[in-house]
């Protein structure tokens, strides 16, 4: 495993890190940790999966731990929650769930168009200051918004975002997987090249979600399977199902195959060589994956195979 750094969190982060949005029992946190995994994403939103986690965190050495959950998610009959009161509330209701008394990374889940970064950067400063959070951004937030944030707490002598989970990988997404409205955003597809470079200079840490396309890029979809769209769910065909993630699977088949890895290692390897704080999250619920999984980070490409596997060359 390797390991980066975030700033504002006092220590290591694995380069791979388990999605708990599907968690189902604590067989995959035991193998995440037996194969270096020391990260965890979790949400507000995800069903049981913070108390589950909670329970497993139990008695565990959590200074060794990354544990990130996300707030202030729209919920149907309260649509705008990116508010300083739902910040703190769903904050609180997160230490409790989870069982500890400080939450590594805290994400914003969603942004909204009325929410004001000033009120939202001085809230996330308060609680860090309590001893609730430690490093905190946004997931699916635009990064103007983020240098938006940012410039604020410049401005104020406050602590920034330092972290933000988009989705990115090399299937680029082409609708929201969740549906209209619902916010999504992603670093992938055209256009995204000044948000990609803001990335690298800046090296805010890419919490990278669905990095492997909901399992379009993970190998257990075969490009060349004439129902291969039936076997993404709602939210994959949704967000990932286009001729161009096929044809960028095909790629990725044809080279795992001559260097001797998995699609999915070759999936997650390609993440690893945009030249960004990348990490990337994934889900199994197979326990077995995890540790094959980790293994992308032995994978090398170069820049003509990462290329050439993202389409932007015919040949390598
Ligand atoms: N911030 C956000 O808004 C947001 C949005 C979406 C997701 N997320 C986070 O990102 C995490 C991961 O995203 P995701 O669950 O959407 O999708 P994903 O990780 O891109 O893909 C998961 C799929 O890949 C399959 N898979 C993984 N490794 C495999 C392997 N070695 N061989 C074959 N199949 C493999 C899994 O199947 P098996 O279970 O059968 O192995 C599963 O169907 C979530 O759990 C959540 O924590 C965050």
């Amino acid at each position: 495993m390797e390991y980066g750094t975030i700033s504002g969190l006092d220590k290591p982060v694995s380069r791979l890190v388990l999605g708990c949005a599907d968690l189902k029992d604590t067989a995959v946190l035991d193998a995440a940790l037996d194969a270096g995994i020391n990260a965890f994403d979790t949400a507000h939103v995800y069903g049981g999966s913070e108390e589950l986690l909670g329970r497993w965190l139990k008695g565990r050495a959590l200074d060794k731990l990354v544990i990130e959950t996300k707030g202030c998610h729209p919920l149907a009959l309260r649509p705008d929650r990116v508010t300083p009161a739902c910040l703190v509330k769903d904050v609180e209701a997160s230490l409790r769930r989870l069982g500890v008394d400080c939450i590594d990374l805290f994400l914003l889940h969603r942004d909204s168009r009325h929410a004001q970064v000033g009120e939202i950067v001085e809230t996330l400063n308060h609680l860090r200051k309590q001893g609730k959070l430690r490093a905190f951004g946004g997931s699916n937030w635009a990064a103007a918004r983020i240098r938006e944030a940012n410039d604020y707490a410049a401005a104020h002598g406050l602590t920034p975002f330092t972290v933000s989970s988009p989705h990115f990988g090399l299937a680029c997404q082409v609708r929201d997987p969740w549906g209209g409205g619902a916010g999504c955003v992603t670093l992938t597809g055209e256009g995204q090249e000044k948000e990609q470079a803001w990335y690298r200079e800046s090296g805010t840490a890419v919490l990278a979600f669905s990095s492997l396309a909901r399992g379009l890029l993970s190998g257990k979809i075969s490009s060349a399977d004439p129902n291969r769209a039936d076997k993404l769910d709602a939210a994959g065909r949704r967000g990932y199902d286009c001729p161009e993630n096929w044809e960028r699977l095909s790629r990725v088949e044809l080279l795992a195959r001559e260097k001797g890895c998995t699609v999915a290692q070759l999936s997650l390897a390609w993440l690893f060589h945009q030249g960004m704080n990348a990490y990337a999250i994934f889900s199994t619920g197979s326990p077995a994956r995890i540790a094959v999984n980790c293994s992308a980070l032995e994978v090398a490409l170069t820049p003509e195979e990462c290329r050439w596997l993202n389409l932007e060359t015919g040949g390598r």
